[in-house]
């Protein structure tokens, strides 16, 4: 496939929306953060953080997808181990392994040009020593070319976001629900409602962000919380499922697609009901071909 054409379109997509925000804005020099990043860098969004604007991120775990979704502006790409669910049809996160998500994240890196891209440390490779932690993290990056890598857990984890630091890996924090202990909370209900885990919650926060993590992923925690944690810190919070209050907002592609309808928590807002369109389109296939309406002598190659 020649990639040429495809990248210079992206680079004109992008300076059309660059010129839209530059007249939208009065001419001349763009006004925000977003307009400005040619590539977003964990700085691109701790700056958005300074001057209030919300950062976008959504997971992808194909090229076809992630081509998308990086063309049309989102500012973090998250391959997200949520591909145990979404493209393997597990149950939980807690199957996924290294090689997976090295190979969702290798797809992914090939279509991105503007996003950052976040790639999730699966179940089992980072919380048995900080070592182990640092070696799958720079399989990840060496491996995948992956930007960054996302790790759930607060105090208890600490040390390996440490040392994965060490390494220039930047590392993004998650806390709240957090799938991968599933079998220890048995539910994917709301966490923290009660005060003694939201004050568990803040603190871990606090030490992620002095360990070093550039942003943290806040899931399914009551909005009130997941205010007081985002003003107490100064890197973003993004959220999923914790309301408006916070830096940034992520979610599954699939779900805002309307690709999972048998997914539909109280946070989620679907865009589309691509699951309804592409039953549509299917059943036309193959209504045109037992009719032998396809292919037409125009789909058809002559002599
Ligand atoms: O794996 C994933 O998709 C995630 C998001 C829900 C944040 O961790």
């Amino acid at each position: 496939m020649n990639f040429r054409p495809m990248f210079s379109a992206s680079l004109t997509r992008q300076n059309k929306r660059r010129r839209r925000i530059e007249n939208t804005t009065g001419g001349g020099m763009a006004m925000s953060v977003y307009s400005e990043a040619r590539k977003v860098t964990t700085h691109t969004l701790q700056e958005m953080k300074r001057a209030g604007e919300k950062i976008t991120m959504l997971t992808a775990y194909d090229y076809s997808l992630a081509r998308l979704v990086d063309q049309a502006g989102v500012d973090v790409i998250l391959v997200g181990d949520s591909a145990s669910n979404v493209m393997a049809g597990q149950a939980t996160t807690v199957p996924m392994t290294l090689d997976h998500m090295i190979y969702h994240a290798q797809c992914v890196e090939r279509a991105v040009d503007r996003a950052l891209l976040v790639v999730d440390m699966p179940f089992g490779t980072y919380q048995g020593n900080s070592r182990q932690a640092l070696e799958s993290a720079i399989r990840i990056m060496k491996e995948s070319s992956g930007h960054a890598v996302k790790l759930e857990g607060g105090a208890e984890i600490v040390e390996s976001v440490e040392r994965i630091l060490t390494a220039g890996i930047p590392v993004m924090g998650h806390l709240g629900l957090t799938p991968q202990s599933i079998y220890k909370f048995g539910t994917y209900s709301v966490r923290a409602k009660e005060d003694e885990e939201a004050e568990k919650l803040i603190a871990d926060a606090k030490v992620l962000e002095a360990a070093g993590c550039f942003a943290i992923v806040l899931e399914k925690i009551p909005r009130d919380l997941a205010k007081r944690v985002s003003a107490a810190l100064t890197i973003p919070t993004i959220g999923i499922g914790a309301g408006p209050d916070v830096d940034g907002q992520v979610l599954v592609l699939h779900d805002l697609l309307g690709i999972t309808m048998d997914f539909s928590p109280r946070f989620l807002r679907r865009y589309l009901n691509l699951a309804e369109e592409i039953d549509g389109a299917i059943k036309g296939y193959c209504d045109d071909v037992r009719s032998g309406d396809f292919p037409s002598d125009e789909e058809s190659y002559t002599s």
